[in-house]
């Protein structure tokens, strides 16, 4: 079965084709990805508008490009797949309803795929896949939550950020810093120069015994130490409170993930979301999971970030769980606000292919 992914959520148009073989894992065919990220640069965050009026002008160059790199017909395709949420309502739209079009001019069901699941699932993507079940770390621009993951679907929220998304964090101190946007790849290379231990930064809920986050206190301290440093800060102390900054947010995710591990006694954790792209994240996850036996998990690092092969994915996932609530009614809906939670409550309804 061949099933065509649609990504429109944020900034990043991304189509993709998975192919599904009886029980084995799901096949990456094809995938072509545009980032609005030059474009929204100028406003130093991503304009809505702008956002859903570029994601129209890409989406069939890019799912044209993925057949015919994919050497697949358009009316191969078995189950076309959209992001239905969470994300912008006005992107989202899009990719939904061009999915929708698609699936009602090819006699074909269609599939709403929660954005995050995609995520948590893209290290399926990977080589080294991991096997459920798992502790899933999902940090991107707008979320940070870990997950005990049983299997697919099946979803049980452990913690999350009560303000603001770990992204997020490394975004606006990135802004205040003067940097680029998307501010956290910007941030981790001006903290390369750093020193980390330069800037005395709080390290929020960080011995609260919980597993949630909060992030907001950190972009205050930041803007204070900056305030400190006068109008004209010298380099090497720019570079110093990036790598504090950058160390502060990764302490705490570090420390979360591995108490998750603790106490739910998995020996695998999932890294997913934009954020998993960070390399102190990575190398601090890998060191402190192997000290307690456990082993971590990434996407391929071009699938960190959003993308059309994990929408794809995790309807081919769903699909073989027998968990897909397939739609051939030409109707669609998309939810900005979706928490992954509620993909877990009521059993899904299975409807056969037609
Ligand atoms: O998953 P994603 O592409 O989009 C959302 O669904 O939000 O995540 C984007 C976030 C942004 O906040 C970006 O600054 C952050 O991921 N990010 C990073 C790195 N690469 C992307 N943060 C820290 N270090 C990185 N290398
Ligand atoms: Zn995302």
């Amino acid at each position: 079965m061949k099933i065509i992914g649609i990504e429109s959520s944020c900034d990043e148009t991304g189509v993709a084709l998975v192919e599904t073989r009886d029980d084995a894992p799901p096949r990456l065919l094809a995938e072509a990805l545009h980032s609005q990220a030059a474009m929204h640069e100028a406003y130093g965050g991503v304009v809505p508008e702008l956002a859903s009026r570029d994601h129209i002008r890409r989406v069939l160059p890019l799912a044209r490009r993925v057949l015919v790199e994919a050497g697949c017909a358009l009316a191969e395709v078995d189950v076309v797949a959209y992001t239905r949420g969470p994300g912008l309502a006005g992107a989202l739209l899009v990719g939904a309803g061009v999915a929708v079009a698609l699936g009602a001019a090819l006699a074909r069901p269609t599939l709403g795929v929660h954005h995050l699941e995609g995520h948590l699932l893209s290290p399926f993507l990977a080589d080294d896949a991991p096997a459920f079940p798992f502790v899933a770390l999902l940090v991107s621009g707008g979320h940070s939550q870990l997950m005990r993951v049983e299997s697919v679907g099946r979803y049980e929220l452990l913690g999350e950020t009560i303000d603001d998304a770990a992204g997020e964090a490394f975004d606006k101190s990135a802004k205040l810093l003067g940097l680029g946007y998307p501010g956290g790849p910007a941030l981790a290379r001006l903290a390369e120069a750093g020193d980390p231990a330069a800037f005395a930064l709080p390290r929020p809920l960080l011995h609260s015994g919980k597993l949630d986050f909060s992030f907001a206190g950190l972009k205050t301290a930041v803007a204070t130490q900056l305030r400190k440093l006068g109008p004209a800060p010298d380099a090497q102390a720019r570079s110093d409170l990036a790598a504090s900054t950058q160390a502060a947010i990764v302490d705490v995710l570090v420390a979360k993930s591995l108490r998750a591990l603790r106490e739910t006694g998995a020996r695998r954790l999932v890294v997913a979301g934009g954020v998993g792209a960070n390399a102190l994240l990575r190398a601090r996850l890998d060191a402190g999971a192997a000290k307690q036996g456990a082993r971590v998990h990434y996407p391929p690092f071009a699938l960190c970030t959003d993308n059309g092969a994990m929408i794809a994915l995790a309807a081919a996932m769903r699909l073989q769980a027998g968990m897909a609530d397939l739609r051939s009614d030409g109707a669609f809906d998309v939810r900005p606000r979706w928490p992954l939670a509620e993909l877990a409550a009521p059993p899904l309804l299975q409807r056969p292919l037609p």
